[in-house]
């Protein structure tokens, strides 16, 4: 049994579905990642999202693995462990700049859907529910207000060590709203909410409560 978690960048995502997974004995598997893997391959080598051509070039020198350690997915580039190079901001922008290109969006949709066929997954991004998983049991779209999702990566960035250039909740909104755009009115596999997905707002909601409303959810599909 599969379940797709798909949602704007912030919505509580990898968080809820890291639980979730656990809960319902299922592999994790964080999509974004991926998408951000390979964004650090294209950053090192000074290859501009611009330019199509070069990333496809590119494409055929990347590659991306996964391994789990105590059930935790590390993301594997070239054979060198990049997990925690993953989450910073110009990361992540740089994979929804990215991620735009058909052919980087193939390569990776085909390692998600390999993946799916060893096990039982848990599996979050932006194309899971339509593109990649499109016959998940459970479908959920889960989001968040822009400027809740700024507050919450507010508080992330203030408890690092390094807060020094801690960005203003105002910088952060925008620059959500900026990535909501490009991911929801990209060409390929665009985000939105699968027909057949339930849409779950978290703005109002704690950890333990999104969490809850999913498992009750996969429980009435095993069910029926
Ligand atoms: O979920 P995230 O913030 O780690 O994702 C980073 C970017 O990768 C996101 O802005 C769009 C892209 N992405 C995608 O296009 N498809 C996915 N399934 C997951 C992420």
């Amino acid at each position: 049994m599969n379940i797709a978690i798909d949602g704007p960048a912030g919505a509580g995502k990898s968080t809820i579905a890291r639980i979730v997974a656990k809960k319902e004995g299922s592999i994790y598997v964080d999509t974004g990642a991926m998408y951000r893997a390979m964004a650090l391959y294209f950053m090192e080598n000074k290859i501009s999202p611009d330019d199509q051509k070069a990333l496809e070039e590119a494409l055929a020198e990347v590659d991306i693995s996964i391994s789990y350690r105590d059930g935790v997915q590390h993301i594997l580039l070239n054979g060198e462990d990049v997990t925690d190079r993953l989450r910073e901001e110009t990361v992540g922008n740089m994979a929804s700049a990215t991620s735009v290109n058909a052919k980087v969006r193939e390569k990776l949709v085909a390692l998600q859907q390999k993946l799916a066929k060893t096990a039982s997954v848990v599996m979050d991004g932006r194309d899971i529910g339509t593109v990649v998983l499109p016959d998940a049991e459970v479908k959920i779209y889960l989001t968040a207000s822009a400027h809740t999702r700024a507050v919450r990566r507010y508080e992330e960035l203030k408890n690092k060590p390094d807060a020094s250039n801690l960005p203003s909740v105002e910088q952060i909104e925008a620059d959500i709203k900026d990535r909501d755009y490009r991911d929801m009115h990209r060409e390929h596999s665009p985000l939105k909410k699968a027909d057949d997905a339930v849409e779950v707002d978290s703005s109002d909601l704690t950890i333990e409560e999104v969490v809850e409303r999913i498992l009750e959810i996969s429980a009435s599909k095993k069910a029926n």
